[in-house]
């Protein structure tokens, strides 16, 4: 399952692609916004950070504009991924460009059959928001393992790409059903990282380390 950083902040996801596990970011309006940043140069940051697909979204609505929108996100760098929203123009838009072997992320994704519709629009990726979903007292998860099913019924190539993640079990389950991608706000990947007994156990190494008076590098 590939990890994609869910921000536009420089500063999160630099130490994180240094870790190694960073397969991508993805953004949308809203991260561009809290990153006080113009969204070509901290795309193209982005980009030269990770070799990855990086996520830029159309702030368009109508088909036109976004196609418009689309070539002006894309000339950015070879890993720009277009980010459309789950609407008619938007999969028109992504097939206009999945069918010229571009990347495309359709975001806002809810149902099921929404994620049908990407999949036929020969989306490269889907992104379900599960954390939203959560918020409404609906079941973020079983949504996943819906399109999940759905996929592979039909072989379809489109990865699913979970998004709107706000916690440890929200990737749990996503590896356990078999999602391709997660988006983690990097607070959610360095949560991952955590566990008490880790901790304790690493500190009663090191304490018993010292007393053999040894050292291994010196
Ligand atoms: O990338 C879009 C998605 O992950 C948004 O998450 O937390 O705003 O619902 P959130």
């Amino acid at each position: 399952m590939k990890f994609f950083m869910d921000t536009a902040e420089i500063d999160e996801i630099r130490p994180l692609v240094e870790t190694g596990l960073v397969d991508g970011v993805t953004t949308n309006p809203s991260l561009i916004m809290q990153s006080g940043r113009d969204i070509f140069e901290v795309t193209k940051e982005i980009c030269d950070l990770v070799d990855g697909p990086v996520s830029a979204e159309v702030a368009a609505t109508d088909y036109e504009t976004m196609v418009r929108e689309a070539a002006a996100l894309y000339d950015i760098a070879d890993n720009v991924c277009l980010k459309v929203p789950l609407t008619k123009d938007g999969l028109k838009t992504c097939k206009y460009f999945t069918d010229q072997k571009k990347m495309v992320n359709v975001t806002l994704c809810f149902s099921a059959t929404q994620a049908l519709l990407a999949a036929k629009a020969g989306a490269t990726f889907i992104s379900p928001f599960v954390g939203r979903l959560d918020d409404i007292a609906h079941d973020g998860m079983s949504l996943i393992q819906d399109i999940r099913i759905i996929y592979d019924n039909y072989d379809f190539n489109t990865q699913i790409l979970v998004a709107s993640t706000r916690h440890n079990m929200h990737i749990l389950d996503s590896a356990l059903i078999g999602a391709d991608v997660v988006t983690l706000p990097p607070k959610v990947l360095h949560q991952l990282f955590k566990h008490p007994l880790t901790d304790t156990g690493l500190a009663a190494f090191l304490e018993d380390w010292q007393k053999t008076g040894q050292s291994i590098a010196d």
